[in-house]
């Protein structure tokens, strides 16, 4: 029986979510990518050979109907994949930021997989293995010595903030998982190369980012839970 997993923001083939779909197919995942656009999940989902659902995360509506539709097809989901997430607010300026943006940053980056993950836990609870990824950034950490938030060359306020929350979700629901099977950790891809030009700044493959998502996505049953990584590697908060 193969598994099934999730991936929320998978809209363009460059990015972490397509790559992700891709080497979980290859591992022998049923695979359903999400974006807003149906039409735009529906033709790369055709270029993987992976189903395509309608998803904007930070709509209770579309969350609900998707956590029903895949309830009624499948019955339960192994792997769910908190991939969508935007709002890089490069060079801003926190003190003048505009608050409607940083609203829907956070409606999107830390209440999305929050929404997500409230949604589809009676469907990961039927899986033998549930795992859950939020796909986070050393942007949202003080550990990060070159994107941290006290130590980051870019600024990027919004965003980092929302990761930073999004790093705090994931502890907190670890913490509740804590006598479940389900396994909840938070991946740093580290800075990938997924809008082109980005490889000039340091930007690494994609497919090396996608790596340490899909590890945490196949942890076995004495895996790690509630922790911070990039490549498998524990990383500081
Ligand atoms: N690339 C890096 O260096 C890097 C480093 C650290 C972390 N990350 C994280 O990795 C993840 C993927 O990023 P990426 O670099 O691959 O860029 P990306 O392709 O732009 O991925 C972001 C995805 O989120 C989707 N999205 C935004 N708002 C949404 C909503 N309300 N509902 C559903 N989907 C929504 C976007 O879809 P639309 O096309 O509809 O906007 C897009 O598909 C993000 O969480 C990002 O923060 C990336």
């Amino acid at each position: 029986m193969h598994k099934i997993a999730l991936i929320t923001g998978v809209s363009r083939e460059m990015g972490l979510g397509y790559e992700t779909a891709k080497q979980l197919k290859v591992l022998g995942f049923e695979v359903i990518i999400t974006a807003r656009d149906l039409e735009v999940a529906r033709k790369l989902a055709d270029s993987l050979g992976v189903s395509a659902r309608q998803l904007d995360v930070s709509s209770d509506q579309s969350v609900g109907a998707l956590a029903n539709g895949l309830q009624t097809a499948f019955g339960r989901l192994d792997v769910l994949i908190n991939n969508a997430g935007s709002y890089f607010d490069q060079g801003a300026n926190p003190l003048t930021t505009d608050m409607a943006f940083v609203i829907e940053a956070f409606d999107t980056n830390l209440l999305g997989a929050w929404r997500m993950i409230q949604a589809f836990y009676p469907l990961l609870i039927k899986s033998d293995q549930p795992r859950i990824v939020n796909v986070s950034s050393g942007a949202g950490s003080f550990g990060d010595p070159v994107f941290g938030l006290a130590h980051h060359f870019s600024k990027v306020p919004v965003y980092g903030i929302t990761k930073l929350a999004l790093n705090g979700l994931t502890v907190k629901m670890a913490t509740q998982f804590k006598e479940e099977k389900i396994k909840i950790n938070e991946v740093d891809p580290g800075f990938t190369a997924t809008y082109p030009g980005t490889e000039q700044w340091g930007a690494r493959p994609v497919s090396e980012g996608a790596k340490g998502i899909v590890w945490a996505a196949t942890l076995p049953q004495d895996g790690p839970s509630g922790g911070f990584f990039r490549d498998g590697k524990s990383l500081s908060w």
